[in-house]
């Protein structure tokens, strides 16, 4: 089918689904009124799926955009653990003919080395290395945009960390972005998505939504030790949530796209605690890639 068709399809669907008398339709959902966000600045890393692209892609360093290797079950291929949704809008920065969004999901099956505690699946960045990567360098943003998929939903009651930044020395992530609840910190709703800085601490945060794209921003500035927060909805420009504050940056490292789910009832995170069973989740990742944010540059 065109994709402009489609597009078009897509949006009346949703306008009829969401339209309610007393609110005025989000123009996020017309694609001819808004067109696609465009990236302003270099983009350092690019994770925007091709539309082309097959699940074996994900299984080859020639094919894939990622890691072929890592972050994941022992035991699975990429190909295992990716799927391609069905019929959703592009996302912010997707460009429906060019990009299609991905989910990643975890099952009893991912466990990584002897990690028994974790369930994980984790996208690398081809070329962003543990050390010298240009991620860690200089001022960097990177942006994702998350969709809730209700046939695989996440349980709200573990602690999720989605997307991250891990040092060098992996002893510690300079940012975590996180869902669910956070062990220890009982006095943060679980339904939200929540920005933790290096030491924990959240510094932002916004209800999960069921039904929409929602845009994320982080930028990183690795020379100030900053980290400021830009967020949207549907293909509403981003907006900044926070001011750059303080966050200490050091150490390297990479980025990490996906899902890495805690267990609970236990101290030992890595290795033990409760997950249960014949697990089946995932969250539908788009409109992934960092972008060189040198001089101010945004895209928002
Ligand atoms: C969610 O997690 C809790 C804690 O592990 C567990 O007791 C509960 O059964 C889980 N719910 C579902 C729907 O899997």
């Amino acid at each position: 089918m065109h994709g402009a068709t489609l597009l078009s399809l897509l949006a009346a669907g949703l306008a009829s689904v969401t339209a309610a008398p007393s609110c005025k339709a989000p123009s996020g959902n017309d694609p001819v009124a808004t067109p696609a966000g465009e990236i302003k600045c270099p983009v350092v890393f690019d994770g925007r799926l091709p539309a082309s692209a097959a699940l074996t892609d994900f299984d080859s360093y020639s094919t894939s955009l990622f890691n072929a290797e890592y972050v994941k079950g022992n035991n699975l291929k990429w190909s295992e653990i990716i799927k391609f949704p069905s019929a959703l809008p592009a996302a912010r920065f997707d460009h429906g003919d060019d990009h299609k969004p991905f989910e990643v999901t975890i099952s009893d099956q991912s466990i990584f080395m002897q990690q028994r505690g974790f369930r994980r699946a984790g996208l690398q960045f081809q070329g962003d290395t543990n050390n010298g990567s240009p991620g860690s360098r200089g001022v960097k943003t990177l942006h994702f945009s998350l969709r809730w998929d209700n046939q695989r939903p996440l349980n709200l009651s573990h602690e999720y960390l989605l997307t991250w930044h891990e040092t060098a020395a992996y002893d510690a992530n300079q940012f975590n972005f996180e869902a669910g609840a956070i062990i220890g910190q009982s006095n943060l709703p679980r339904d939200t998505y929540k920005v933790l800085d290096r030491n924990n601490r959240q510094v932002w945060s916004t209800p999960i939504l069921k039904d929409a794209w929602q845009n994320f921003a982080i930028r990183l500035d690795f020379d100030r030790n900053t980290l400021q927060v830009f967020y949207s909805q549907g293909n509403e420009p981003l907006k900044s949530v926070t001011n750059a504050v303080y966050n200490n940056n050091a150490g390297e490292g990479q980025y990490q796209i996906g899902i890495l789910k805690k267990p609970t009832g236990t101290s030992d995170v890595v290795n033990s605690g409760y997950q249960s069973p014949n697990l089946d989740e995932g969250l539908i990742y788009g409109s992934l890639f960092v972008e060189d944010s040198a001089n101010n540059c945004i895209s928002l």
